[in-house]
Order: structure tokens, then C-alpha cells, then sequence
């Protein structure tokens, strides 16, 4: 039987080639493949190629798992374990040069669906930063080796946190409201572009908290265990808004039913 920490360590081995892919491709220059959701959802060849690799290897070492990724279509397994996969988070960032993006697997086990499934490994790998953060259920979380740990509380001066906003120009006043009503605990708000690095930066105190509608579980699930692991609370919602988005928050334990309660604002 495989241990969730072989787990994460297949997973850190394969971000770290998939980091590298990414990177090159990016050097050579980015094509976009296709829109998604909206014109401003885009997916270019690289995240393509990133997940197939990503999933080429998973199945070389474990063929019996399944899958779920940004860019193809998922496969159930008979191990119980799946890999949710995101090969670019950050892929606007990637378009357009910032070098701000991320390789995120997480090994999950039981039905694959946030709600439902228990997160056993998670590997966050900022492609550019060359940063490693993983964890292993029940061991907790690092960076690059050591432990992290989540701010326990917000400065006097209020929190530090971070959002982002959805690519449907429709959602975009109800993001606007939601800022207006967290900003009463705020020190001041960033918007950086990658998912699973914000869940990465509060679970390391980077951040004081996160909070954003339209997530997608490849978005969340390896920094949802970072998070976790690193002492701090996520909830990765349940009600979706009128555009089918759940809200996910996270943060610190002190500030997260503050925060948890102005994000959703009823
Ligand atoms: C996106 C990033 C972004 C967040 C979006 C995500 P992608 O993921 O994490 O920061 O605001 O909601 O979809 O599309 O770059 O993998």
C-alpha cells in the first residue's frame, strides 16, 4: 500500500518536470489554444501539454487512479485515489508574461468532488519562484522542506488579503460588492492571479486570508490541504451564485468566520 506521503512525493516530483515544461514553453513563446467560459477564459497549448504530461506520468506510476484536470476529460479508477490536476494555474498570468503561475496536483481519495473527498496530498509548485509547498494529510504543510503555518490572527492594522474575480463580465458588480464588504477587515487586498498560490501564501502567513467566487477544484484542492495543514480553516462553499459560482474562503483561524460571514454577505 502507498503512503500519502510517496503520494506527495510522485506529485512533487512530477510538478517539478512539468514546472519545467511550462517555463520553456513560455520562453518560447505562448499560443492560446481556445476560450472556455467567456472570451477572457483562455486556454493556450502549453496547459494542454502540461496536463498530459502530468497525466501521462500519474499513469505510468499508477495506473489504477483516476483523474480530473483543468484541460481533458476525467477518468474514473478502481483504486479510490484520484489526482485533481491543474497544469497552469495562473494561465492569464502565463499569457501574458507575469511570471506568477503555478503547477498544482493533489492526490484525493473517495468520490472526487470537493465536498465529498478527503485530501491526502497536495503539491503546489511555483513554476518561475522555483517554490515547492506540499502537504500530507496529518503531517503537515511546507515550503520547500520546512514547515509553514498560517498567520494565527491579523495584524492590529487588519488583514492582508487576496481575491480574485470571474471572467464573465456579468459577475463582475457582485465581486465589486463583496470587496466593498470585506474591506472593513482589511489592511489592504491583492489580486496576484493563481488560485493555488494564494492558498499557498496565507497557509505560510503571506497572506492573512483569501476569498473568491469561481473556483474550480483543480483550482483549490492541493492548496485546500496546504491550507488545512497548515493550521488555517477553508470552506470551499456550497451555495452557487445566480452564475453557478461557489465561494471559497480561507484564512487563519481568528479572522475565518469574520471573513467567511462579509464574503458571503447574507
Ligand atoms: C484561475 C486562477 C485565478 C483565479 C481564477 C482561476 P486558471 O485559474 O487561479 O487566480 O482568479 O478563478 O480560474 O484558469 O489560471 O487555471
Amino acid at each position: 500500500m502507498t503512503s500519502a506521503a510517496q503520494l506527495a512525493e510522485l506529485a512533487t516530483d512530477i510538478a517539478r518536470e512539468a514546472g519545467v515544461l511550462a517555463r520553456q514553453r513560455r520562453e518560447e513563446g505562448v499560443r492560446v489554444a481556445d476560450t472556455k467560459s467567456s472570451i477572457a477564459d483562455i486556454v493556450t497549448e502549453a496547459d494542454r501539454e502540461v496536463e498530459a504530461l502530468i497525466r501521462r506520468r500519474l499513469r505510468e506510476a499508477r495506473p489504477e487512479d483516476g483523474f480530473v484536470g483543468e484541460e481533458s476529460e476525467p477518468e474514473h479508477g478502481a483504486s479510490g485515489i484520484t489526482w485533481v490536476v491543474d497544469p497552469i494555474d495562473g494561465t492569464v498570468n502565463y499569457a501574458y508574461g507575469i511570471p506568477h503561475y503555478a503547477v498544482s496536483i493533489a492526490a484525493v481519495q473517495g468520490v472526487p468532488e470537493p465536498a465529498e473527498w478527503t485530501a491526502l496530498a497536495g503539491v503546489v509548485y511555483g513554476a518561475v519562484s522555483g517554490e515547492l509547498f506540499h502537504a500530507v494529510a496529518g503531517e503537515g504543510a511546507f515550503l520547500d522542506g520546512r514547515p509553514i503555518a498560517v498567520n494565527p490572527e491579523p495584524s492590529a492594522a487588519g488583514a492582508l488579503l487576496a481575491t480574485g474575480f470571474g471572467y464573465d463580465p456579468r459577475s463582475h458588480a457582485g465581486d465589486l460588492a463583496q470587496v466593498e464588504r470585506v474591506m472593513p477587515y482589511a489592511r489592504d487586498l491583492r489580486r496576484f492571479g493563481s488560485a493555488a498560490l494564494d492558498l499557498c501564501a496565507v497557509a505560510c502567513g503571506r497572506l492573512d486570508g483569501y476569498f473568491e467566487r469561481g473556483l474550480k477544484p483543480w483550482d483549490h484542492a492541493a492548496g485546500g490541504l496546504i491550507i488545512t495543514e497548515a493550521g488555517g480553516r477553508i470552506d470551499v462553499g456550497s451555495e452557487p451564485d445566480d452564475f453557478g459560482r461557489v465561494l471559497v474562503v480561507a484564512s487563519g483561524p481568528a479572522l475565518f468566520d469574520r471573513l467567511l460571514t462579509a464574503a458571503r454577505g447574507a
